[in-house]
């Protein structure tokens, strides 16, 4: 037979299955055989798995890169600074653009990522938006890459005009929007204007459901108290405070027959909501991340200030509780994904300050004033691969699931998520277990562009030893070998998960 590459003896595992002494055959980028003893191809790449686990390449559906982080904390941003790629301002800028984001994404066996295209300020057309992360993006990405939008002004122009001109022009089918962060939230009458068109398009609505007011009067009466450590970051908003927006916005959904996404979900509250609903065949998805999986609120906690590392919103939970809720409800199916959130900001800035930490601080900074978000493009897929398939919490199947198949099942994109004739040659290929030398992480052995990880110090019992897009490997053995201007821009068609179902709650329709 005819193949560019043969990767042979692995053990090969979908969201369905597992095949053991399994070789599988790639043309032109694509799977074109998996099987048993696959025939000797003269001048083909040949890869021993030895005997490894194989797993489809990461989808990573939540990451934000080249995106000002300092929305979060109610500043007012300009976009148009990074145009292009250019960051005249190091001080306002010092997360991951897409050349470091995704060099650190196929450093640990993501090969797509759907990053955001964001709308920031309030006059922007959408389409200007994307057309600025397409260059942005453009020869600048390791791994395929798609884009959601971030919608923060659905005005009737956007909302009528521009949505059909993204999903025909640009093949994007989903959209985010906020209920939390000053500058970026949309109130409930601007929610069911974006679902109103949404449903129509076919197109999947991302939620980050908080209640803002609830925080703003929280942080209010906390920073009375000077209770402003990074840790009370997490008292400004319990588990009640996630809770009640996804049940709100579960209500809006419900009243739009509109298939949404809760994102980042942190708490056991909000997973009993969308497990609820879904109970009832409403099509509502949930998505969590490796931080409320692995870490808990202690991790806020660490030093003056250097909790505020783990700052992120929702915030990693204090109780145990929420945390085996989150794992039950990846087990269960209520999150139907597991995304990284990666949304990385170095805590030693090149101005000497620290993350948030203005002149003039409390002893302990303001939690209120620190930029919202975490890395973990990276080590998503190995911490789930390690701390869930080989410490026996999940099935090689389900990390595979929540990992790869659905978010492009979700999502929308068709050749990806899958080892399959057909399907695009991404892949991960990991160590032999009987010769990797488990080890501790530090941020060192990492490849984005920021001075920290939240996941310092826990224990890997593996790591993808080869990642491989579409047929080319491009991270081998520790090393980067792929190359900056490889990744492909990806369209996307509508999700393949149940959406509306002509159900309505009164005589009002469409
Ligand atoms: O804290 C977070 N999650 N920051 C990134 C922005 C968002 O809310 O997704
Ligand atoms: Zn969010
Ligand atoms: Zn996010
Ligand atoms: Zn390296």
């Amino acid at each position: 037979m005819d193949f560019d590459l043969v990767v042979r003896n692995g053990t090969v595992v979908t969201a369905s299955d597992i095949w053991e002494s399994c070789d599988i055959g790639v043309k032109d980028g694509t799977i074109v055989a998996v099987g048993p003893g696959l025939p000797a191809a003269p001048g083909a790449q040949e890869i021993d798995a030895e005997g490894a686990f194989i797993t489809p390449g990461g989808v990573d559906a939540h990451v934000h890169l080249s995106q000002f982080y300092e929305a979060t904390v109610g500043v007012d941003i300009d976009r148009s600074i990074i145009t292009n790629g250019i960051v005249p301002d190091p001080e306002n800028f010092v997360g991951d653009t897409f050349d470091t984001g995704t060099r650190s994404a196929i450093a640990g066996g993501t090969t797509t990522i759907i990053t955001f295209a964001s709308q920031m300020k309030k006059d922007e057309s959408i389409i200007a938006v994307i057309e600025d992360y397409h260059k942005l993006a453009k020869d600048q990405s390791y791994c395929d890459y798609a884009f959601h939008v971030i919608i923060t002004n659905p005005t009737p122009q956007i909302v009528e005009d521009e949505f059909p001109r993204m999903v025909d022009e640009y093949g994007i089918t989903s959209v985010k929007l906020y209920m939390t962060y000053k500058p970026l939230k949309l109130l409930d009458y601007q929610i069911l204007d974006v679902m109103y068109s949404a449903r129509k398009l076919g197109i999947t609505t991302m939620v980050h459901a908080e209640n803002a007011d609830v925080i703003d009067w929280m942080t209010q009466h906390l920073e009375q108290k000077l209770m402003t450590h990074p840790y009370h970051h997490g008292t400004s908003r319990p588990p009640i405070v996630e809770a009640e927006a996804t049940n709100r916005v579960i209500c809006l959904a419900e009243l739009m027959d509109t298939p949404i996404l809760l994102v980042h979900i942190s708490g056991g509250p909000a997973t009993k909501h969308i497990r609820d609903a879904q109970t009832r065949l409403l099509p509502i998805y949930g998505e969590t991340c490796p931080q409320y999986m692995f870490l808990l609120a202690d991790s806020m906690r660490k030093g003056d200030f250097e909790g505020a590392k783990c700052i992120c919103s929702p915030p990693i939970r204090e109780d145990k509780s929420d945390q085996d809720a989150i794992w039950a409800g990846v087990k269960n199916g209520t999150f139907t994904i597991v995304s990284s959130d990666h949304a990385p900001r170095k805590f030693n800035h090149p101005n000497g300050k620290q993350r948030g930490l203005k002149d003039g601080n409390l002893p302990y900074g303001k939690f209120r004033l620190v930029p919202n978000g975490l890395p973990g493009v990276e080590t998503r897929v190995p911490l789930l691969f390690s701390g869930g398939v080989l410490s026996e919490r999940i099935s090689p199947q389900k990390f595979v699931e929540v990992t790869s198949t659905n978010p492009a099942k979700l999502y929308g994109l068709k050749k990806k998520g899958s080892i399959a004739p057909g399907f695009d040659a991404d892949l991960v290929i990991w160590y032999s277990q009987t010769k990797f030398q488990p080890f501790k992480l530090t941020n060192e052995m990492l490849h984005h562009a920021v001075d920290y990880t939240p996941f310092e110090g826990i224990e890997f019992k593996n790591w993808p030893r080869y990642t491989i897009i579409r047929g080319k490997v491009v991270f081998s053995h520790g090393e980067v070998v792929g190359e900056l201007n490889y990744g492909h821009y990806i369209r996307r068609e509508q999700g393949l998960l149940p959406g509306p179902r002509d159900i309505w709650l009164s005589e009002w329709r469409p």
